[in-house]
């Protein structure tokens, strides 16, 4: 986009969102005039940074990780140590959960910002950040932050200042004198954390307000309408892409604008701060990324990538492939990942981050439609995926636990590590050596086929390393959330295992790495190359299709512990034909053939020779 397009769109989108409520020229001139100091002060290295590719993000050398800085390194100069393991594995991008400073004791792992502009200092300081962003570049790997823009910390100084009764802070939030416009909110709008806080308003006393809070108790929404927050918020976010980093994550956006008579999620008017956001940063800093974090229905997430003509997000996390991977593990049953892999087109800058399970609890969003006209009973069918993953369910391999169960609507989601849902940590303590091998090809099958995908591929660190849950948070005040089931210590006791292929991290570990390198030099797992789904007529196999008319891949996926065959007239009777040779054990696959037989989890990454 030219400079005069970008400054005409600015205008235009800003005119949007807040001319309707009253807001003129002077703010739009003062909301301008915050942007170009941004642009003055982005460091001459860092346009030269600019100046790379602009889907540098979409290349098929990208592999990510997201980690805890205390659960991995205790600290920013621990992770600096840490940079040759990255390194050996073959990691580009390094997501770091919030490490700006939190407010003290529960901080919801870090998304209740205290201070933006500070690091916490229990990992470092500023300094230390600087000096990390500038190895890891060197070291070519991107790095990607938190922004939590939906709300601070009450202990935020806005916040503090609001508390005190300052009106002009108290207009950052939604606060409200009475019960009464708190209540027609709550006629429309779900709860988040039903278990351990509900609602979404607090009174407090000591300054009689209601505040309007979507998570817990001591995050408060911030209220986007004043113009002043949204000067507020870029001013941080360019401070933060000065800083060097490459992609920013925009916590919780569905949030972020509140109307009476909704369910206050994915309202329009996101969609224009979100294209705002895009245009701004074009405008400072172009090679700055922004991932969108929407865990929504599948149809609104796609939505956050916007247009090719009105730009929003360019990464966004593909939550629904994630739920559908762990539905058909369950299920052994392909089909929802075959229907929703070609649901959507993603306009040109959209990728997804394709990821198998992260620092937040698994939320059952299925595509109902598509469940029913396969017979199942879509409430049913939740109930089930919930107790098999909670280990209650008879034949399951899993365990887990249950977050946030709702009594009353029997409704819940779901905690626990990618190996112990898996079957590994059950496996283990049966000394059922059969099925620590089985849990572990489920593993490798789900880690094989999140590589394969469009977007690319986002570890969750420890899950490399297969870790099981950790009970210890039971015992940790400071950790009531049952996410922490989920984010344990970086097993760094063990480091010995990683490099032993006879033990079950080891063999994970392996497996990724091969994923790795493998992925990087295939030029075909590049977003820019479609993945064409063909229809196996199986339930239980998985087949798609790459090609850049060169080269093509065929990639097949066995999701059931039985031998299955494929009959490969199917693929046929879709055009595809010729000799294949697969990736990882180098054999031949004739297409020509009645049938191809798979075993157990077997997947195959086939190229055509
Ligand atoms: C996002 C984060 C989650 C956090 C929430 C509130 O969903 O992933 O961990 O609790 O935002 O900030």
């Amino acid at each position: 986009m030219t400079k005069e397009k970008i400054l005409k769109s600015l205008h235009k989108t800003y005119m949007n969102i807040y001319k309707p409520i009253g807001f003129n020229e002077d703010d739009y001139n003062r909301f301008m005039s915050k942007i170009e100091q941004a642009k003055l002060n982005r460091k001459k290295a860092l346009k030269i940074r600019d100046r790379r590719k602009k889907d540098w993000y979409q290349s098929e050398k990208m592999v990510g990780m997201t980690l805890y800085v205390d659960l991995f390194s205790n600290n920013i100069k621990g992770l600096i140590k840490k940079i040759p393991y990255f390194k050996s594995l073959g990691i580009t991008f390094i997501h770091l959960m919030p490490l700006l400073k939190p407010r003290e004791g529960n901080n919801d792992g870090g998304y209740a910002v205290e201070d933006y502009r500070d690091i916490n200092p229990n990992l470092g300081s500023l300094d230390d950040f600087k000096l990390l962003v500038e190895k890891m570049h060197d070291a070519n790997i991107n790095i990607a932050i938190d922004f939590v823009i939906n709300h601070t910390a009450k202990e935020h100084e806005w916040a503090k200042k609001a508390a005190e009764g300052d009106p002009f802070y108290q207009n950052m939030y939604m606060m409200y004198d009475s019960d009464e416009i708190p209540n027609q909110f709550n006629e429309t709008v779900p709860e988040v954390l039903p278990d351990i806080y509900p609602g979404n308003f607090t009174y407090y006393e000591s300054f009689k307000k209601y505040v309007f809070k979507s998570f817990s108790e001591f995050q408060w929404d911030l209220n986007f309408r004043n113009p002043i927050v949204l000067e507020e918020i870029l001013d941080i976010f360019f401070f933060l892409a000065n800083l060097g980093v490459d992609v920013i994550r925009l916590d919780a956006i569905p949030f972020i604008w509140k109307e009476l008579g909704t369910t206050c999620r994915n309202l329009p008017k996101v969609h224009e701060f979100m294209h705002l956001f895009y245009l701004a940063k074009d405008y400072v800093c172009p090679s700055v990324v922004i991932l969108g974090e929407a865990i929504v229905e599948p149809h609104e997430i796609v939505r956050y990538f916007g247009t090719n003509e009105k730009p929003e997000c360019q990464l966004m996390y593909n939550a629904n492939m994630m739920v559908n991977l762990w539905n058909a593990l369950a299920t052994r049953d392909q089909r929802l990942l075959s229907i929703d892999n070609q649901r959507f087109v993603l306009p040109h800058h959209g990728t997804w981050i394709n990821y198998v399970r992260c620092h937040d609890d698994i939320g059952w969003g299925l595509n109902e439609d598509a469940l029913k006209s396969m017979g199942f009973d879509p409430f049913k069918h939740k109930q089930f995926l919930i107790n098999f993953y909670n280990g209650t369910y008879i034949d399951s391999f899993a365990k887990g636990e249950n977050y946030q169960f709702n009594a009353r609507t029997q409704d819940a989601r779901t905690n626990g590590t990618f190996a112990s849902l898996a079957g590994l940590e059950k496996a283990i303590q049966q000394s059922d050596t059969f099925g620590i091998e089985e849990s572990i090809k489920r593993i490798d099958l789900l880690n094989t086929y999140m590589f394969s995908m469009p977007g690319f591929p986002l570890i969750y660190s420890g899950d490399e390393v297969a870790m099981l849950n950790d009970y210890s948070h039971h015992m940790d005040t400071s950790k009531l959330d049952g996410r922490w089931l989920h984010r344990p210590n970086f097993p760094w006791d063990k480091e010995k295992e990683f490099n032993n292929s006879h033990t079950p991290s080891g063999k994970v570990y392996n497996h990724i790495k091969t994923l790795i390198s493998i992925r990087k030099k295939e030029k075909l797992f590049n977003n820019k190359v479609e993945q064409r789904v063909i229809d196996s007529k199986h339930n239980h196999i998985y087949v798609g299709y790459k090609t850049n008319l060169e080269n093509s891949l065929l990639l097949i996926y066995n999701f059931s512990e039985n031998h299955q065959i494929l009959n490969l007239n199917h693929l046929r009777a879709q055009g595809l034909q010729g000799i294949y040779t697969d990736l990882f054990q180098k054999k031949k696959i004739d297409l020509q053939k009645d049938q191809l037989n798979l075993y157990p989890y077997e997947y195959l990454w086939l190229k055509q020779s």
